[in-house]
């Protein structure tokens, strides 16, 4: 356990230099968004992808650039799928979640298209469960919203686009050890946005979640 604490401490200490130099910018509308349609008022679908992923001290990430997929969390019975988890693929090939950012009735809103109720996919609102120990991407559950930033690094923008909240884009990723998803049967990674107070485990990495292709 001790160790197991420490080891955290190192890996947060090791980080400090890139946080500092890095600031972010909040994409404030749909319209700024790749792939916008003016009529629909959407932007998207697009997958958001594990990027700049750090494996402890060293740069390598086995998953760098997988994709979004999704696990619902809960089953009511006959009422089906009603919550659920944003996650990330473990293998490249694996079923691919996709979201989107609808700016109708005045709010941005990122929706992602996931099964629900009997398990036919629909597009539903996501945000960030708010809390030191989940920090994840839920849908169904009480959230806080989720937005898109550009980021900064010493003052020069830097390319993508990239998930975050509270003016927070960094996550950390764990994978699902023996669970595997109900949308694929296949294990996944878990993406958890870094809020105040939250812990970095030994076994996570650290990544931002870019919009495929910004
Ligand atoms: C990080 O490294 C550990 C140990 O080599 C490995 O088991 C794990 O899969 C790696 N995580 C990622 C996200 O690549």
């Amino acid at each position: 356990m001790l160790t197991a604490t420490l080891f955290s401490l190192f890996l947060l200490a090791g980080a400090q230099p890139l946080a500092q130099s890095l600031t972010v910018e909040p994409v404030k509308d749909c319209s700024e968004l790749p792939n916008y349609n003016p009529k629909a008022r959407i932007a998207g679908p697009w997958t958001i992808n594990v990027d700049g992923c750090r494996n402890g001290t060293s740069s390598h990430c086995s998953i760098e650039r997988f994709s979004t997929s999704a696990d619902t969390t809960r089953q009511f019975g006959d009422e089906g799928f009603l919550n659920g988890l944003i996650t990330i693929t473990s293998q490249k090939e694996n079923i691919k979640t996709q979201l989107r950012c609808n700016g109708n009735e005045g709010i941005n809103q990122i929706e992602a298209h996931i099964p629900y109720g009997s398990g036919d996919l629909a597009w539903h609102p996501v945000g960030i469960n708010h809390h030191p120990a989940t920090g994840r991407l839920v849908w169904g559950r009480e959230f806080e919203p989720v937005q898109f930033y550009r980021h900064s690094v010493q003052g020069a923008r830097a390319e993508g686009i990239f998930l975050g909240s509270n003016g927070q884009t960094q996550w950390f990723i764990h994978s699902s050890g023996p669970d595997v998803s109900f949308v694929d049967y296949k294990p996944y990674w878990i993406p958890r946005l870094v809020i105040p107070d939250m812990v970095m485990n030994a076994q996570e990495s650290k990544a931002f979640m870019r919009i495929d292709g910004s």
